[in-house]
């Protein structure tokens, strides 16, 4: 009989997302009558920007047409939509990026997952807690780790805890790391990251040698203009660091799936007889190998995001979600709930109040208010008794929830 990956059974049931949705759908069966508010995965709800529509309409009349019909496209993505992505969101800050470092994908999410495919199988990994789930079940599969404990914390990863004492952003460890995980504006707490930590960070990988996967897939969330939005702000990133992006947040593309990864020609690690491998040519044999590229329309669609309509739309969109972020921000603090996050970026960090489980303020509000938000304990120990609510929703729905917690819940 064939075998299967055992590192699967080391999994916690279910994927984080999927178990809230199975939670939600076994309520919405019993209660058939309660309207319930989805504040839990980040999923835009807002339409895609016009110009995107536009675009994406064109391509698809484009393949209408023999004359400019397209077959497969190149794995790494169209030049015309990496040059404009080199250009707008790296160059114009400074950033040495090229748009042949810029690999275009259908997503960060499978980008975090895949790239492990190209590093060795003994590396030392940091993950912050609370963590984006992504990264630690991608390494579990990939047999990086041994059993999880009662609190869910897997075998063989470093845990740095991000806690409210130190502004959810992680101490640089004391031991190494081959390879860290950093996510900013970060999810789930929504905190920002400055250049004096990230250069911390970027200090530490150099001097041992690591790489940071720097998850950048809300940098548009950043209004502060001293925030960095990208590693490549910081001196000597090139080196270090591998970035992701995505178009879901920013142009609402998470069903669209368009996203892009930042692989430096700079950057190397070793092989098992010492030499030095460049990175870049084993993610794009990667790649070029397990990927077929982004479709042309998808492209399009993520092309017009950089017109000067895009820009303007996409700016709207996301100060939208800001809004929502603040209101919930608002009225969750002046019901005398702890709340961090939000600013900067779409997640607001709820402390559970009375000490309530996650879970069991996730239960309290699903029951009492049909709302459904995150427990923190989701996304790793340290996030217990904490709760993430997404600002990813219409308005009129972030302010009827906001309602229905600051009238029953108390604290
Ligand atoms: C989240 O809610 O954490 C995100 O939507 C997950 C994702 O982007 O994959």
């Amino acid at each position: 009989m064939a075998t299967i990956n055992d590192n699967y059974l080391k999994l916690k049931a279910g994927y984080l997302f999927p178990e809230i949705a199975r939670r939600v759908t076994a309520f919405a069966e019993a209660n058939p009558e309660a309207q319930i508010i989805k504040l839990g995965i980040g999923d835009v709800t807002e339409p895609l920007p016009d110009a995107c529509r536009a675009a994406m309409i064109q391509a698809v009349e484009d393949m209408g047409d023999r004359a400019t019909f397209k077959g497969y496209g190149p794995e790494q993505g169209y030049a015309w939509l990496r040059e404009k992505i080199a250009a707008h969101d790296f160059q114009s800050r400074g950033c040495d990026v090229d748009a042949a470092e810029i690999f275009v994908s259908d997503g960060s999410k499978c980008d975090t997952g895949n790239i492990l495919d190209i590093f060795g199988h003994n590396n030392t990994i940091a993950v912050t807690d609370p963590v984006y789930p992504v990264y630690v079940d991608t390494n579990v599969m990939a047999g990086h780790t041994g059993s999880a404990s009662d609190q869910g914390e897997f075998e063989g990863l470093i845990y740095l805890p991000i806690t409210a004492d130190n502004h959810f952003t992680a101490q640089i460890p004391a031991q190494k790391a081959d390879l860290i995980y950093l996510c900013f504006p970060n999810n789930p707490t929504g905190a920002t990251a400055t250049k004096a930590h990230l250069q911390e960070w970027v200090d530490y990988a150099r001097e041992n040698g690591s790489i940071i996967f720097f998850d950048a897939a809300y940098e548009a969330f950043i209004t502060d203009p001293d925030l960095p939005h990208s590693i490549y702000e910081i001196e000597g990133a090139r080196e270090c660091a591998i970035e992701f992006r995505s178009f879901s947040k920013n142009a609402g593309f998470t069903g669209t799936r368009c996203a892009f990864t930042v692989v430096p020609r700079s950057l190397t690690a070793k092989a098992a007889d010492g030499s030095e491998v460049d990175l870049w040519k084993l993610w794009n044999r990667r790649q070029s190998t397990k990927f077929n590229g982004v479709s042309y329309i998808v492209q399009k669609g993520a092309e017009a995001v950089y017109s000067e309509e895009g820009q303007a739309q996409t700016k709207a969109l996301v100060n939208f979600y800001l809004e929502n972020a603040k209101i919930i921000r608002e009225k969750l603090t002046a019901a005398g709930i702890q709340v961090y996050g939000g600013v900067n970026a779409p997640y607001v960090w709820v402390q559970t109040p009375n000490q309530l489980s996650s879970w069991d303020f996730f239960d309290k509000l699903l029951h009492t208010c049909n709302v459904v938000g995150t427990p923190g304990s989701g996304f790793g120990a340290a996030g217990e008794g904490y709760f993430r609510i997404s600002a990813f929703n219409s308005r009129d729905n972030v302010e009827e929830a906001m309602r229905r917690i600051t009238e029953n819940v108390s604290v």
